[in-house]
């Protein structure tokens, strides 16, 4: 099966079989048949966050669960609900038109509902978790549906329980139920609720957006405004994948210590960084490969975006093989020139 049209890098690659999930009854009926036997499985949402670089052994899991609603509310939130399957931005979009603020910052994240939690989203000041309420997900080896609160999904930056564990013996019974081990490849997220506040306020501060403020003379927009300008900010300086391959951010923002960031600016006083309430210091990993001068290079078909360094290209028929040597070599140069090594953030297969 090519899965060329289900990766946002459009890396033409193969999966040995793939099986689309509408529902938790097909998961059901394949596990009946033994479809995972020994090769395992690879859970895919809207493959806006994977490098593929070979054909693909484990049976591909195409989740395309549908529904979105309103299905409970407290006195401070509206409790809204959505099938994995749902197209992310597709689905901001239609919080908003119901009267549900709250997701308007994370506008035009590529990807699908069921994928968000897995890397714990984030734009502008907003991250999942702070809108997050629970999921419900299915163990791929026993069958059983299980609900998991925010606390359980062990939610970090760009992290969740979903990313860690890799295939386990799940037939040992020693292994049954173990959250701590991870879900990577274990579990299926089927539906994804979120808590949207009754009574909202815009969240701000983000220099891109305080600039959009500043051009509209405008200090107090609705959540449809700033979706706009999210919007507008993104498509400014971000490819869109339906034209330009890519996974969106290629690399984590790295935290170091007060010291160190005190050592990188005494030689680099530019650098970009944000003091965390910890002591310690996020930098802007794109401006570190900036710096580097990879902005506009290239490795065979693979690059680095003109317009923001931290996001990695297809500039037509690259090859996974392309993207990592073309990853590698950036974590390289930015390691020798500031002792940071990069930390990739999609899933490499
Ligand atoms: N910068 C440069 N040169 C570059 C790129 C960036 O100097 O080539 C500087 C910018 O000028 C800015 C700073 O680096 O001062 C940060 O850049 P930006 O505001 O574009 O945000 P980012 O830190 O690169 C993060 C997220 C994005 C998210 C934006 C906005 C990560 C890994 N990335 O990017 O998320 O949309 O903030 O909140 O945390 C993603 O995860 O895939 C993603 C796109």
């Amino acid at each position: 099966v090519p899965l060329q049209a289900f990766n946002s890098f459009g890396v033409v690659a193969k999966a040995h079989a793939l099986a689309r999930i509408a529902s938790e009854d097909d998961v059901i009926a394949l596990m009946a048949a033994s479809a995972w036997g020994e090769g395992g499985l690879f859970v895919l949402g809207g493959g806006s966050n994977i490098v593929l670089t070979g054909d693909v052994k484990p049976l591909v899991l195409k989740v395309e669960i549908k529904g979105r609603a309103l299905v409970d509310e407290s006195p401070k939130h509206f409790i809204v609900e959505a099938g994995a399957g749902e197209n992310w931005h597709d689905f901001v979009a239609w919080t908003l038109a119901q009267g549900y603020p709250g997701l308007e910052n994370m506008a035009l994240i590529p990807g699908t509902v069921g994928a968000a939690p897995v890397q714990n989203v984030g734009a502008y000041g907003v991250e999942l978790q702070d809108r997050f309420e629970s999921l419900d997900a299915m163990d791929l080896y026993t069958g059983q549906v299980f609900t998991l609160n925010a606390a359980q999904c062990a939610f970090g930056y760009r992290d969740s329980v979903f990313k860690h564990g890799g295939p386990i013996d799940t037939n040992s019974p020693a292994n049954a139920g173990h959250l701590a081990l991870g879900l990577k490849n274990r579990a299926l997220i089927l539906r994804v609720r979120f808590a949207l506040p009754k009574v909202w306020k815009p969240v701000l501060g983000y220099a891109d957006i305080e600039k959009k403020m500043l051009e509209h003379g405008c200090d107090a927009p609705t959540a449809q405004q700033l979706f706009d300008w999210v919007c507008e900010v993104r498509q400014a300086k971000l490819p869109d994948p339906k034209r330009i391959g890519n996974a969106g951010s290629f690399f984590k923002n790295p935290t170091v210590s007060a010291e160190q960031c005190a050592d990188i600016i005494a030689r680099d006083p530019k650098v970009v960084h944000y003091r965390l309430t910890d002591g310690s210091v996020k930098l802007a990993a794109g401006w570190l490969i900036d710096s580097c001068g990879w902005r506009g290079k290239s490795v065979g078909q693979a690059g680095v975006y003109e317009k923001q360094a931290l996001v990695l290209v297809n500039r037509g028929g690259a090859t996974g093989g392309e993207v990592m040597t073309l990853a590698k070599s950036i974590q390289t140069s930015v390691y020798e020139r500031f002792g940071i090594m990069l930390e990739p953030e999609p899933v490499v297969l």
